[in-house]
Formats: C-alpha cells, structure tokens, sequence
C-alpha cells in the first residue's frame, strides 16, 4: 500500500480504461432520477443526497497510482461529468446536498458546481473529511429527524470500512456502492494465502480472519510423489464471490440488496468492479434491478 492506503495493482495498462464508469454513472442518475420522482409525491421526508467520494468533477483529480492505471482518454477526461454535477443538473432536486472529498478535490467541485445555474437555491454542503467519519454522521442524523438519504460510494479503491456502512443500519437510506472485486480485494486474497493486508480486508468485509480465510481457501490433501501434502487452494471465482460476500453482509443492515449487481468490466472482459444497490424499500431495489438490466 502507498501512504494514502490505496493499494498498488498490477495491471497491463492496455485493459484498463473507458466505458464502465459511463455505465455506472449512466445507471446511478437513472435511478437518482426514478427516487426523486417517488420522494417528491412524499414530501414528508427530508431529502439528503450524501455523494462519499465526490471527487473534483472532473477526471483531473488525485493521480494515486491507481488512477493513472485507469488510463482515460483524453476525450473521457474532457467531456466527463461525475456524480455530483449530474446530480445538480437534473430539475428534481434533494433538500440537503453533502459532498465529501479531501479539502482541495473539494474547494474544485465547489468552484463547478457553483458555475451551473441548475444550483441556485440548492443547499450544497461541502465536508472535507474521511467518509467513513462523515457515515458515522450521517447514520446519527438520519435518527434525528425525518430525514432520507440517498448515499452514493463510488471508491476507486477500498476505503470504505464495514463499521462506517454498519451505522446506517435501521435508516431510511439507499445505497449504490462500488465494489473493487477485480482490482484490489481480489489481489489481496493472494493464491499463496499469505494475506499480507488481512487488516484491510478484515474492515472492508467487516469479518475476522478465520472467516475469510474459510470464504476463499480450501484445504487440499494430494497424493505426490513423496506422500500425502496438504495444499492450501484459492477457490475458483473469487472475483464473483466477493461480490457475493459483500452482499451477504450488505443484508445485514438492508433488508433489500441486488443480489446481481452491474459488474464493470475491463477490455479484457474481466470484471474489475461491481456496483451494488441496497434499501429497505423492496420497490426500490426493483427499480434498481431493472436499471441495473437495461443499461
Ligand atoms: C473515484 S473518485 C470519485 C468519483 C466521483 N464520484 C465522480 O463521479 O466523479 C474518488 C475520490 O475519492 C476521494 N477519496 C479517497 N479516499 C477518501 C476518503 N477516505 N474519504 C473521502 N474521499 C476520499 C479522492 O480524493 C477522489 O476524489
């Protein structure tokens, strides 16, 4: 890991890149769309839209060393709009807009942001803080009052931490979360079973070790040449189980998770993220299945 946490990958440059964060973000403002036209006919609820990763707005943002591997085109960087912006532009809007991001990502996307008329009278809150703290947060304030969030955690990394997404338990909240199947926690469960970063991902599962050990490892007794040996196996689909495993845990605290998600894939047709959608509103979670098969 470098000093921010953010883990090193591997990768061949030429199978990253392009598309898939359009599908995602495509999908996201599609359902921001379809949930703004259902709270507004309830306008009993206070409305926040809480972006964790909200970044700069444009693709110039951090050049972590994962970044860089994601290699945009020139093109992408220039005609890309993020999460926030699409937000804001569309005519429906939230009652509470938070951005969280690190104080200089933010101090940009506020300078844009402010720039689109489609913001006027809207009350954007910009939180320079680690999300995870900023959850914790929200989590309480959604106890205070009638209020709803829409919570967005579009990581490139693993930085979201299982306590954080744990407190929202029992809260009128939504979630699409990003999960880095393929890039990150997939290179962590290493085929030699080491675990060299099993803290991480002991507070990204929110499970002990013993526990993920029994999720991605076997134990294999093979006849060799010199006798019996006991092997330690990784099992095979490990990028698609730790989808399925967070979702597993994502039930704990959403009554309703999509339990096929939108799985983003590389050029080389790997998967590299799945993005997942979780509520206690069984509606909800159709809408966001049909989405998730359309786009
Ligand atoms: C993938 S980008 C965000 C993309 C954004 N949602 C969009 O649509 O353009 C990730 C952002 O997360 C921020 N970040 C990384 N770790 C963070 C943390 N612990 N808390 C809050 N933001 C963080 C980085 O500064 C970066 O701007």
């Amino acid at each position: 890991m470098n000093g921010n946490g953010q883990t090193f990958v591997r990768e061949p440059s030429e199978s990253w890149g392009g598309p898939w964060t359009e599908r995602k973000l495509d999908a996201f403002a599609k359902y921001v769309n379809a949930y703004l036209t259902i709270m507004q006919a309830n306008p009993y609820w206070k409305t926040i839209y809480f972006d964790g990763f909200a970044g700069t707005g444009s693709r110039q943002t951090t050049k972590t060393l994962l970044y860089e591997q994601l290699q945009f085109t020139a093109e992408e960087e220039e005609g890309y709009k993020g999460s926030a912006e699409r937000v804001i532009r569309l005519d429906k809007r939230f009652d509470y807009y938070y951005f969280v991001d690190d104080r200089q990502s933010l101090d940009k996307l506020k300078t844009r942001l402010m720039a689109l008329p489609e913001s006027e009278g809207k009350k954007l809150l910009f939180r320079p803080e680690d999300c995870n703290l900023e959850l914790v947060q929200l989590g309480k304030t959604l106890r205070t009052d009638n209020f709803a969030a829409l919570v967005l955690l579009d990581p490139f990394g693993m930085h979201v931490e299982w306590n954080a997404i744990a407190g929202l338990a029992k809260t009128r909240s939504d979630l699409w979360i990003l999960i880095p199947t393929g890039v990150i926690v997939n290179r962590l469960l290493d085929r030699a079973a080491k675990l060299e970063h099993i803290a991480r991902l002991e507070s990204f599962f929110g499970l002990s070790e013993a526990e993920i050990r029994e999720e991605f490892f076997r134990r294999e007794t093979k006849m060799t040449l010199f006798g019996e040996e006991t092997v330690i196996e990784k099992i095979q689909g490990a990028i698609h189980h730790i989808a399925d495993l967070y979702i597993r845990q994502l039930k704990t605290i959403w009554k309703h998770v999509t339990t096929e998600p939108l799985v983003l894939r590389n050029s080389r047709n790997v998967p590299i993220y799945h993005f997942v959608f979780a509520s206690n509103n069984p509606t909800a979670v159709k809408i966001a299945r049909d989405i998730i098969r359309k786009v």
